[in-house]
């Protein structure tokens, strides 16, 4: 019988009680031996749940009880979640999160802590909800050269997104409704800014190029400018507006970005809607991979997170070894990347092709006679950019998302 305890009772918490009283037969039989849960840690009552029998408000009821010997850290938050895993790791207890900020924050520093007392700190739920991606970085995909790794890591600005787009819904309405359902977080920056998909891809590159790379050093742009017209653009181009967490690796260095991208349908992501998300692995081998799910909400989340402790019990006294270095991966500027620009800009043709040279798809959307959208040919951001200083006319411009696999096809 492994002892275990949840901290922090919310969503993804909750989710995890479920799921381990849901699938108890299955998990045992799978894992070799029965879990129980032995505390469940959140400041508040919860009068009449089953979680009501184990509740504790002492952390150090876990810390210091020798029979419980995985801890599940689902509070969120930086404070108090960094020191008490700190404890628990020191303590030689396992520790499973989706906490992906501190994951992204101090996980080299956590494993670290972790590998010196041969237990673990897995974060399979921090990345993509229930898809279960970061084992196919450290398990499945070791045989590769990692060459991309690109995914739809939120699920609340997915929902937003794809509600705009198929429902004609306002910003605001979507994201209200992203929140009701619990995909949201806490404060809804962390979603429609792209900092939270921003924590996501810092952790997945860092998995996948086996060096550690900050989430600091990823240039991050969310979705609160994205509007409707600019959607009914994409639309009358074949296209969608999807916020791409991304990065590449080739022989001229590693970037990475986390912006709203147009994307066609020689994209497979162009497919991921609502709250599901998708991620797209390319390795010098194998080539292009994708791994799609929901990508947030109670038990998709909680599956992730129980399966970390069934690996934790599989792997007693062990540390699981993966392949990430300390060592910081200095990211190349994304100015230089080559691609093609969508831009939606007034005025007439001649004055487009004055500013940015040769242009394609020109499109006129019914009703916007002032206005028009195009494609510009590929250039580096750098180039773009200078570009787009030269003229006032533009009212907004997207990077044209591309698939490489496509294209050479
Ligand atoms: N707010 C996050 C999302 C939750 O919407 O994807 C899962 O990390």
């Amino acid at each position: 019988m492994a002892k275990i305890a949840i901290m922090g009772y919310g969503t993804v918490g909750a989710g995890v009680f479920k799921t381990l009283t849901m699938n108890r037969e299955a998990i045992a039989r799978r894992t070799g031996e029965e879990i129980e849960i032995k505390y469940v840690l959140d400041l508040r009552e919860f009068p009449g749940d089953p979680a009501e029998e184990v509740l504790t408000h002492e952390f150090t009821d876990i810390l210091n009880d020798p029979e419980v010997s995985v801890v599940v850290e689902t509070m969120g938050g930086l404070k108090p979640a960094y020191m008490f895993t700190k404890e628990l790791l020191a303590a030689g207890k396992n520790v499973c999160t989706s906490n992906k900020e501190l994951v992204a924050e101090h996980g080299v520093e956590l494993r670290e802590v972790a590998r010196e007392h041969s237990v673990n700190y897995l974060f399979e739920a921090s990345c993509g909800g229930g898809i279960p991606i970061i084992r196919v970085l450290n398990t499945s995909l070791t045989a590769e050269e990692i060459e991309e790794v690109t995914g739809i890591l939120n699920g609340t600005t997915n929902y937003i997104l794809t509600s705009m787009a198929d429902e004609g819904k306002e910003f605001a309405t979507a994201l209200k409704e992203a929140q009701e359902k619990g995909y949201a977080e806490l404060h809804p920056e962390a979603d429609v800014e792209g900092w939270d998909a921003c924590r996501k891809i810092a952790i997945l590159s860092s998995l996948g190029y086996g060096r550690h790379i900050s989430y600091k050093d990823v240039p991050t742009e969310g979705i609160t400018h994205v509007d409707k017209t600019d959607i009914e653009y994409a639309k009358a181009l074949g296209c969608r507006i999807k916020l791409l967490a991304t990065s590449r690796r080739d022989d001229n260095g590693t970037w990475a970005l986390v912006a709203p991208m147009m994307i066609g349908r020689e994209n497979p992501l162009t497919a991921v809607d609502g709250v599901m998300n998708a991620v797209m692995v390319k390795g010098n081998a194998v080539g292009t991979t994708m791994y799609y799910g929901s990508g947030a909400g109670s038990l998709p989340t909680a599956s992730a997170v129980v399966g970390d402790i069934i690996d934790c019990v599989k792997h007693r006294r062990t540390t699981i070894r993966t392949d990430y270095s300390a060592e910081p991966l200095m990211l190349i500027p994304v100015d230089e990347v080559t691609r093609p620009f969508f831009v939606r800009m007034r005025g007439d043709e001649g004055a487009a092709r004055a500013a940015f040279g040769e242009i394609s798809s020109v499109t006129r959307l019914p009703g916007k006679e002032d206005e028009f959208g195009f494609l510009t040919a590929m250039m580096p951001e750098k180039e773009f950019k200078a570009l787009l200083a030269g003229t006032d006319q533009v009212i907004s411009w997207y990077r044209r998302g591309k698939n490489e696999e496509a294209e050479e096809a």
